[in-house]
């Protein structure tokens, strides 16, 4: 099944709980939250308070995107603000497998992401212990970066060490410069969970959705 998850980074911040009703209207299956530390990269974006109040007026999974430097730190307090999946940077853990057992012992879901540069084989003594491998397509730090073409390569060698290691696939999730063109391709490649931003967020947003939602139903899994 495909998953679509729009990132707040692109909405409009004046009317978030607007924005966030009408992607939840127009069939979003969760909300892309990235909360960005001004150190693992170098931006400041927003963190639990915003999350605490938009917990409030939204009933959609939140999918919070750390990029967060020894996000161990915070695990307990994003369960509180009201996070449901909890994805972290391989790069930014020095304990990687201590940091997603204590997601899941939160009642959390547990993602691990890797930037462009870093290998899918670093996973491999991870994988039976994350729900989702977020795969990013662009540096973390910005929305409306260009696509990494690169990076397609990546969902299928996620799959193919699943299976060498005989765990069953995690979600992958592909998170940067994704839009109605290279969709199709993406999709392709193996990915089911996809972050878009800008695409989601410019122009109108309900027919923005309809076009992924339509490239879905096109794609053949
Ligand atoms: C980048 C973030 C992305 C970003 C995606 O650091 O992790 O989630 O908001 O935005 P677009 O889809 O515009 O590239
Ligand atoms: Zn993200």
């Amino acid at each position: 099944m495909y998953l679509l998850s729009p990132s707040m980074l692109s909405a409009d911040f004046a009317v978030l709980g607007e924005q966030l009703a009408r992607v939840e209207a127009a069939g979003a299956d969760m909300v892309h939250i990235d909360v960005m530390d001004g150190k693992f990269v170098p931006r400041i974006s927003y963190g639990m308070p915003v999350i605490e109040s938009i917990r409030k007026v939204s009933g959609l999974v939140f999918d919070v995107h750390l990029m967060v430097d020894e996000p161990i730190r915070f695990v307990e307090d994003f369960k509180k603000c009201g996070a449901d999946v909890l994805t972290v940077h391989y790069e930014a853990c020095t304990h990687l497998h201590t940091t997603i057992t204590q997601i899941k012992r939160c009642g959390m879901k547990a993602g691990v992401a890797i930037n462009p540069a870093t290998p899918v084989e670093v996973l491999r003594y991870i994988l039976r212990e994350v729900d989702q491998v977020l795969v990013m397509t662009v540096n973390p730090g910005y929305g409306g970066q260009k696509f990494l073409p690169d990076m397609l390569k990546k969902p299928g060698r996620v799959m193919e060490l699943a299976a060498q290691e005989k765990v069953s696939c995690p979600d992958i999730q592909v998170d940067g410069g994704i839009t109605l063109e290279n969709i199709g391709e993406v999709l392709a490649a193996g990915a089911n969970n996809i972050v878009a931003g800008t695409s989601v967020f410019y122009g109108n947003i309900e027919a923005n959705i309809a076009g992924f939602k339509e490239a879905f139903s096109n794609a053949v899994k």
